[in-house]
């Protein structure tokens, strides 16, 4: 073959190689993978002075034609072995059966899944020799790491080809592989456009190779995300991070912490922000009753109160829980007024026959120690970063407070134009009970048309998916970060689609208290990366001052 001429056309081919503009294109095939693909063997093959690019497609194969092909390989292995070929191939078929035994279970409890992945490396150069050379190269290194490679020859066009989203382009020989979740899960992390997305806030390093992941929050379907952990392992550090990056990134963005620990106050202040502490009379109040937070749509307000209030009286009977509807229903029947808790009383009061136990439980907010809420809302912060501390308030009354702030929070969501991030932490409290559950999963949901995301913070992913209004939660937050587990629930093993590694590895994830940093997999859209959490020294230093004033637990107000 000849150099091509120096003309103006920009493409020509070779029966090997592709010449665009000024660059050379030398693509190369995978022909058969090794029988264990080494974990993040991309970073080996793909070293930071290779001038290679390599581009995954990924189609998930139906389930019942997964099985299909999964039980042909083993009545293959199987009829081979009957054939009684012997020897080391014997050794070698009965791997293969078993591995396709394994993998038919795998399959049909749903734990793996069968991928039909494009898969091609291109080897660039200025010249024809360089981009062969640096093939040549990566062939080296793959066949080094148990990769079978093939050149593609007078199908360079093919294999270079665009991918097309229904994968019905005709590729060459070696570019579709069929691989297992775990398989392909082997071919990451490595970086890739998808996970250095132009506009998006440093979220960690990837443990294998310490490749940064910036993700961009608001250029996906769901703005929210999600940190699981156990105590101390990172979480609301990371969740500090993350506003701090976000609020550096795009200033303009308003924040809201709902913070049931206390734990925030001190990153607030230092971004100017103002706290506001519940158990504490004297910060203002926030009426739960106030139509303003559904834009004066009183009858979803009322829908909302009812569902506050059961979370607050777990134990109402059906007839009480029927009154107390019938009662939240009047109070917004009526004129435009704004209630309280007072008018909700008087409610009550002229109920014939009377509500059972419901005018004394309602009691506690005339004489009781929820007698702060009643009144009008006098809370109305103009800052653009606001906390809601909840320490200090008796637990059972938790969910009840966290309900109704959410609902003042979205109603601020809804009013203000811009980004939004709206931080949850310790938001098991609002999964424990169905009503408020519901509520978040409603939030979660509607947030997203108003420029607004959530960071949902929480100790056990369990907690989410015991309920199907979780459940509905957690398959709205586009990424999920998993900080050490004590275990991975089968539960969640499956609804996260970990891998069995994975699941082996949560457990043991290094805490920041002994590595100075978290580890955390992230579950990224489909990705699954494993992530090391790192601030930055200003970071930690900012950070560290702010977290340190973290005010003790359960002090009384
Ligand atoms: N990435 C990190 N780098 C350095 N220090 C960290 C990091 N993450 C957490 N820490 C430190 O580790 C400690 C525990 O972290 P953090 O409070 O965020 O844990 P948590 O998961 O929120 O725990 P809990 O469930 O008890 O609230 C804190 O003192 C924090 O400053
Ligand atoms: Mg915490």
């Amino acid at each position: 073959m000849t150099e091509p001429p120096s003309s103006t056309a920009t493409e020509s081919e070779g029966a090997t190689w592709m010449r665009r503009g000024r660059r050379y294109l030398a693509p190369l095939l995978v022909r058969r993978f090794p029988p264990e693909v080494p974990f993040g063997f991309v970073g080996r093959a793909l070293p930071p002075h290779a001038d290679v690019d390599l581009r995954i497609e990924a189609h998930r194969v139906p389930p019942a034609r997964s099985l299909e092909i999964v039980h042909g390989a083993r009545a293959v292995a199987e009829a081979e072995l009957e054939g009684g070929r012997g020897g080391s191939a014997t050794a070698e078929l009965e791997v293969e059966r078993t591995a396709a035994e394994e993998l038919g279970r795998a399959i049909a409890q749903r734990t793996q899944e069968l991928w039909r992945v494009g898969l091609r490396f291109v080897a660039n150069g200025s010249s024809r020799s360089r981009a062969e050379g640096e093939r040549f190269r990566l062939t080296e290194r793959l066949t080094a790491l148990g990769f079978r490679t093939r050149i593609p020859r007078y199908e360079t066009k093919e294999a270079l080809e665009p991918t097309d989203l229904l994968a019905t382009e005709s590729r060459p020989t070696g570019y579709w592989q069929t691989l297992s979740t775990d398989g392909l899960a082997a071919l990451f992390p490595f970086v890739d456009e998808t996970l250095l997305e132009p506009a998006g806030i440093l979220v960690g390093l990837a443990l294998a190779n310490a490749s940064p992941v910036f993700l961009d929050r608001w250029s996906h379907s769901s703005y929210s995300w999600g940190i699981f952990g156990t105590t101390g392992s990172g979480k609301s550090f990371a969740a500090s991070l993350l506003v701090l990056r976000t609020r550096w990134l795009r200033p303009e963005t308003e924040v809201f912490v709902l913070d049931p620990l206390g734990e925030y106050t001190g990153l607030v202040r230092a971004l100017g922000g103002t706290v506001v502490r519940l158990a504490d009379r004297s910060a203002g109040r926030l009426n739960p009753l106030d139509p303003e937070t559904t834009g004066g749509d009183r009858r979803e307000k009322a829908g909302r109160v009812a569902a506050m209030l059961r979370a607050l009286f777990p134990s109402l009977r059906d007839e009480e829980a029927a009154a107390l509807d019938t009662a939240v229903s009047r109070l917004y029947a009526s004129d435009g007024r704004v209630p309280t808790f007072d008018d909700l009383l008087g409610e009550v009061g002229g109920m014939t026959p009377p509500p059972g136990r419901l005018a004394a439980l309602l009691e506690v907010f005339r004489s009781g120690s929820l007698s702060a809420v009643n009144g009008p809302t006098t809370f109305r912060p103009d800052s653009r970063t606001v906390a809601v501390d909840f320490s200090g308030v008796p637990d059972d009354q938790l969910p009840f407070h966290l309900a109704y702030v959410l609902d003042w929070a979205y109603g601020r969501l809804r009013s203000h134009p811009g980004p939004k991030l709206v931080l949850i932490d310790e938001a098991h409290l609002l999964a424990r009970n169905e009503p408020t559950a519901e509520f978040l999963d409603r939030v979660v949901r509607h947030m997203r048309h108003f420029d607004a995301g959530l960071l949902l913070v929480t100790q056990n992913p369990d907690d989410f998916l015991a309920r199907a209004s979780g459940r509905s939660l957690l398959r709205n937050l586009y990424a999920t970060a998993f900080f050490r587990l004590p275990e991975v629930s089968a539960e969640a093993r499956t609804f996260f689609g970990l891998g069995a590694a994975e699941a082996e590895w949560l457990p043991k994830a290094r805490l920041p208290r002994d590595a100075g940093y978290s580890e955390s997999l992230w579950r990224i859209g489909e990705w699954h990366l494993p992530l090391a959490v790192v601030a930055s020294t200003p970071e930690y230093e900012f950070l560290g001052s702010a977290l340190g004033t973290r005010s003790p637990p359960s002090t009384g107000p």
